[in-house]
């Protein structure tokens, strides 16, 4: 039988993935159980989707793993994400040094409870010479906070004379992303059969190949992230021009 794996083309790879991790709840529910459980399973996915991409050669992997507006959900569920979160970076700090995989994060991090933000700082500084690929965490992100920061500091920047208005274009408007030292990811792909995007890196997936499966994020594993590449693969990325143009004709 062929895998979804055998199926990659490894010369066609895309260098940056992102996830939605979306279903924990759900999953947990049709068990009975609190969302919780959901979150906590949902590291497995995680880890493994993690080491998937790093054994492929992915150069980055970003994972939604709480939005700005995660934040309006019941105090006890928040909560308990800030604890996993800790607990995860804190234990997962040794494996991700031992596979060279670099750890960053996009979003409000300052909006982090303190014992957070510190797990997180010390992780990011910890493994900030791994090289074989970069993990962000989206934390406290949203795309059109991100976009206000942006745009902020670049009316600051021009009130200070440091830039002129006329001069603001594509690249400036990148470099005052969070994103700014990555490349766009050229797959997007959300779990549990929801089909939105949720405030999630607008401006960086304006081509990107959108992948949506039922799978609930709890249940996702590497076939399942295999077989998203496989499917981004079998598709032709034209970025505004013909087919016929792309095939040289
Ligand atoms: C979405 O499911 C998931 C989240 C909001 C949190 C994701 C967090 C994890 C997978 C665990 C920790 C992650 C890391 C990176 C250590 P949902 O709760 O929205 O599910 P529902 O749509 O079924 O309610």
């Amino acid at each position: 039988m062929t895998t979804f794996k055998d199926q990659i083309d490894k010369s066609k790879l895309p260098k940056h993935i992102a996830i939605i991790m979306d279903g924990n709840g759900r999953w947990a529910k049709k068990q009975g159980k609190l969302r919780t459980f959901g979150h906590n399973n949902g590291v497995g996915s995680v880890r493994e989707t993690t080491e998937a991409a790093a054994e492929l050669g992915i150069e980055y992997l970003t994972l939604y793993a709480f939005s700005t507006e995660n934040w309006n959900r019941p105090k006890y569920e928040v909560d308990a994400l800030m604890r996993l979160l800790v607990k995860t970076i804190n234990k997962e700090t040794k494996t991700l040094n031992k596979n060279n995989i670099r750890l960053q994060a996009i979003g409000n991090l300052q909006s982090l409870p303190k014992d957070c933000y510190k797990e997180l700082h010390e992780a990011m500084k910890n493994t900030e010479n791994n090289s074989r690929m970069t993990l962000v965490l989206a934390l406290s992100y949203s795309s059109k906070w991100e976009i206000t920061e942006a745009v902020k500091e670049l009316v600051k920047n021009v009130k200070s004379g440091k830039l002129k208005a006329e001069d603001i274009n594509e690249q400036t408007i990148n470099s005052h992303l969070c994103t700014a030292k990555m490349p766009d990811p050229e797959l997007l792909i959300r779990t549990s059969g929801e089909y939105r995007i949720s405030n999630f890196l607008l401006w960086q997936i304006a081509y990107s190949e959108l992948y949506f499966t039922d799978k609930l994020w709890p249940e996702f594993r590497k076939e399942d992230f295999y077989e998203a590449i496989v499917s981004y693969q079998q598709r032709e990325r034209r970025f505004g021009k013909t087919s016929e143009q792309l095939k040289g004709k």
